[in-house]
């Protein structure tokens, strides 16, 4: 009895997800809400509006400008995008002034260019801006969205008592799976219960979702993105554990491309989402972009690491003076000896680049295996940062120099 119950607890990982076939890799795309918000006033902000006009041309930016190329092919319209009553028949109806030709207009439109459509919705009686919710309404939702042709749908939480989510979130789900039609499940679920106070049931949640938020909403600037960064390090073992092919941690959109972060900081933000195996969903402007932003969002070799086929995520085995180190197992795996991505994020914001002094141990890395048993490369070089790999006191060590709020990266890959 002992032994069985050992053996579920040990396959939870991998026989547990969404049997939908979809994210097996962490999804990628673009989405609406961190740079776009509610904004609803087409007259005033005729490009920043949530209508046909922001997502169409978005969308074509996502295939012109070799963004679906490298991997970003979800484009998801979040709040703000219906009206306020539902249909005589209870149906969510798009903005007649902003979606003048519906949402499967939108769908074709995004789809005809090899891209896949995302919506948002609300588990509650209103989304987050007060729109129509799907509580009580989960069936016709899952339906009209089915027939709107949509591939992705983000459930959000509020507007409702968050004890009735570990019911309804999987209900939703069972809803959508009804249609027929593959559609990607994001959900807010765990998030909620923790405001509430509530100790999320992970194997539901694996089971019943294909990525879920943990934390609160990024916003565009430093502190945002380092506050997050420091829940999932203090965290991230734990986290690391629940995600997998099918199931994913979402620490929130990418910001990099907007108006709050410096290059150094648009970079740390790429690499550490990429070792936690997050979902890459930019919020930005994709046709007012600098050239160095666009390039770091197309770098192949970080969008690799993130979209790595071992599917393994990351973590943060410390933080020392003001240094945390992030690690994650990726391919190739050659005689036992895995792959592996490590960066180093440089907390510290004042003037100089600084040093961290880390060995192989405290990285938790096996080192029984010699270094040079790995080619190493920086994947994200800048003229001002270095890194030594060598041996002292018997010890491997790193010895790395980082910009201040800026990242290393490097990757071992096992020879
Ligand atoms: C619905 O769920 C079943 C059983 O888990 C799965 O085999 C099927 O692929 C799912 N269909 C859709 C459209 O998600
Ligand atoms: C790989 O690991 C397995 C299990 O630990 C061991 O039996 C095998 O000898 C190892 N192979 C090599 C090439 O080190
Ligand atoms: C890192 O630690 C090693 C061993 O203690 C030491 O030799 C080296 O000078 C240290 N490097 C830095 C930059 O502190």
């Amino acid at each position: 009895m002992n032994h069985i119950f050992f053996l579920l607890l040990l396959s939870l990982n991998s026989s547990l997800a969404l049997d939908n076939g979809l994210g097996l890799t962490p999804p990628m795309g673009w989405l609406s809400w961190q740079r776009y918000r509610c904004t609803i006033d087409c007259v005033n902000h005729p490009q920043e509006c949530i209508s046909e006009n922001l997502i169409t041309r978005q969308a074509n930016l996502m295939k012109t400008e070799g963004y679906l190329d490298a991997g970003y092919n979800y484009v998801g319209i979040d709040d703000c995008w219906s009206e306020s009553q539902r249909d005589e028949n209870q149906r969510l109806v798009p903005s007649k002034e902003r979606f003048p030709r519906g949402m499967k207009y939108i769908a074709d439109f995004i789809q005809e260019r090899g891209l896949k459509f995302g919506l948002y919705g609300d588990f509650g009686t209103h989304t987050c801006e007060g729109y129509p919710g799907s509580l009580n309404y989960m069936e016709i939702d899952a339906t009209t969205f089915a027939e709107w042709g949509v591939d992705y749908v983000k459930v959000d939480g509020c507007n409702v008592d968050a004890s009735l989510m570990d019911e309804g979130y999987p209900k939703f789900g069972e809803y959508f799976n009804k249609t027929g039609r593959p559609m990607m499940y994001s959900c807010s679920w765990p998030f909620y219960l923790d405001l509430a106070g509530i100790s999320p049931n992970w194997e539901s949640i694996i089971e019943n979702c294909n990525i879920w938020r943990n934390y609160y909403d990024i916003q565009d600037s430093w502190g945002s993105v380092e506050s997050i960064m420091n829940y999932f390090g203090d965290n991230s073992k734990r986290l690391a554990t629940y995600a997998g092919p099918g199931h994913w941690n979402d620490p929130d959109m990418l910001v990099i491309g907007n108006f709050g972060l410096s290059y150094d900081q648009s970079k740390a933000q790429m690499a550490v989402w990429s070792i936690l195996a997050a979902p890459l969903l930019m919020s930005n402007d994709l046709g007012n972009i600098k050239l160095e932003m666009k390039e770091l969002l197309l770098n192949k070799d970080v969008i690799a690491i993130n979209q790595d086929s071992l599917g393994r995520a990351g973590y943060r085995p410390l933080k020392k003076s003001q240094i945390s180190a992030w690690k994650r197992e990726v391919s190739p795996i050659i005689s036992n000896r895995t792959s592996l991505a490590v960066a180093f994020v440089n907390h510290n914001d004042n003037g100089t680049p600084r040093f961290g002094n880390f060995t192989f141990e405290e990285l938790e890395i096996d080192t029984s295996e010699p270094f040079n048993g790995y080619e190493i490369q920086d994947l994200l070089p800048s003229s001002t940062q270095k890194y030594t790999v060598y041996q002292t006191d018997g010890r491997y060590r790193f010895e790395v120099l980082v910009n201040p709020t800026g990242v290393l990266m490097l990757k071992l890959t096992a020879k």
